[in-house]
């Protein structure tokens, strides 16, 4: 029975992507994710289209998940889905499933805390990517979260900093936005800013105190600047989109370095590992690798695929907690907010 493999099938649907991961202990045997085009059009999510989605995709991606896998359901150990925090209508499609099958299997259910996964994505066994070791800092960047936290354990985390207004992903997209690109802009203002000038614009940082964030005055700074350049020369944005995108992610990358700075002052600790959408930045991830010569710190970036919302970053903690017999009954419910 010890040297048996657990077997974990994951859920994740907290926003617009339908995932479903398979995990043999830590290894990932599949991970399938269905992203929601139809957001495009909107500029944004549509919560009530989400909701939709998820319906329809998520036999479709489960059956991928456990066909590429190449298990049986019969062999499932337990079935982990994302409890929240999310959008409640997308919440509830995972949760409904996760519970149908686990009690379809008799097999237990495992409720997972998404900002929990994003951090422990990290120990998801992969080659050539190194675990942080405990305690560490954990800084998760995405459309939706913006945290720095403090994890001593697997399941006792801290949250030391988080943004007090939108998430710098949202600072991205927005700021894209204004510059007249689609959603999500995040990936495209990272592309123009790797040709352009960091230094040709100044945009000032917000005085937030201690460890939290705050990127909804950055977004209308830079709106004012935009609307004030464009009235002078209407092709101000064409003329200067790489100097403008690199001076953006200048900005935003020095916001989040100064209080990553004061983190590791803060607590001695001096291994940050970082994940989110936002951890595919170029920049963020020159930055972070020179702080290992600059400073001595020791830094983590996951797997692109892990760092994204994903199911695979569900599973991990789901076998962690299967482990550990941290299992849900059918009475629990979704959560839209949640603490660590
Ligand atoms: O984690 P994620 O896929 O979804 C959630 O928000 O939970 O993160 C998506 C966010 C979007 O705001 C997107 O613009 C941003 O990550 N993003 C980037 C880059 N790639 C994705 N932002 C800046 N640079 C990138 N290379
Ligand atoms: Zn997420």
């Amino acid at each position: 029975m010890a040297n048996q493999p657990i077997y974990i099938l994951s859920i994740e649907s907290s926003c617009d992507d339908t995932a479903a991961a398979v995990l043999q202990n830590g290894k990932v045997l599949s991970n399938v994710v269905a992203r929601q085009e139809i957001h495009e059009q909107y500029g944004g999510v549509v919560p009530e289209l989400a909701s939709r989605a998820h319906q329809q995709n998520i036999v479709p991606v489960i059956d991928v998940a456990m066909t590429k896998a190449g298990i049986d359901k019969s062999q499932l150990s337990a079935i982990a889905f994302t409890q929240g925090p999310g959008l409640m209508g997308s919440l509830l499609v995972g949760s409904s499933f996760a519970k149908s099958l686990a009690l379809a299997l008799n097999v237990p259910l495992v409720a997972v805390n998404h900002m929990q996964a994003h951090i422990l994505a990290h120990f998801i066994d992969e080659e050539g990517f190194d675990k942080p070791e405990f305690p560490f800092l954990a800084m998760t960047i995405s459309g939706g979260h913006t945290q720095i936290v403090k994890v001593n354990s697997f399941f006792d985390m801290e949250v030391i900093g988080e943004t007090t207004d939108d998430a710098v992903g949202e600072a991205y997209d927005k700021s894209a936005k204004i510059l007249g690109l689609p959603y999500p802009g995040g990936p495209l203002v990272d592309k123009f800013a790797q040709l352009g000038n960091p230094k040709a614009f100044a945009f000032t940082k917000p005085q937030v105190p201690g460890l939290n964030f705050s990127f909804s005055g950055l977004k209308t700074q830079i709106l004012y600047f935009i609307q004030k350049n464009v009235a002078i020369n209407p092709n101000f944005v064409a003329e200067n989109m790489n100097d403008i995108c690199a001076s953006i992610q200048y900005t935003i990358i020095n916001i989040l370095m100064d209080k990553l700075k004061l983190a590791v002052k803060e607590t001695g600790i001096k291994q940050i590992a970082i994940g989110g959408g936002v951890s595919a930045n170029s920049g963020i991830r020159t930055t972070l690798k020179e702080t290992e010569k600059k400073y001595g710190w020791k830094t983590f970036i996951p797997k692109f695929e892990y760092t994204t919302d994903n199911a695979a970053m569900i599973g991990i903690v789901g076998y962690h907690k299967y482990l550990e017999q941290q299992f849900s009954d059918a009475s629990t419910t979704s959560k839209a907010r949640i603490e660590l």
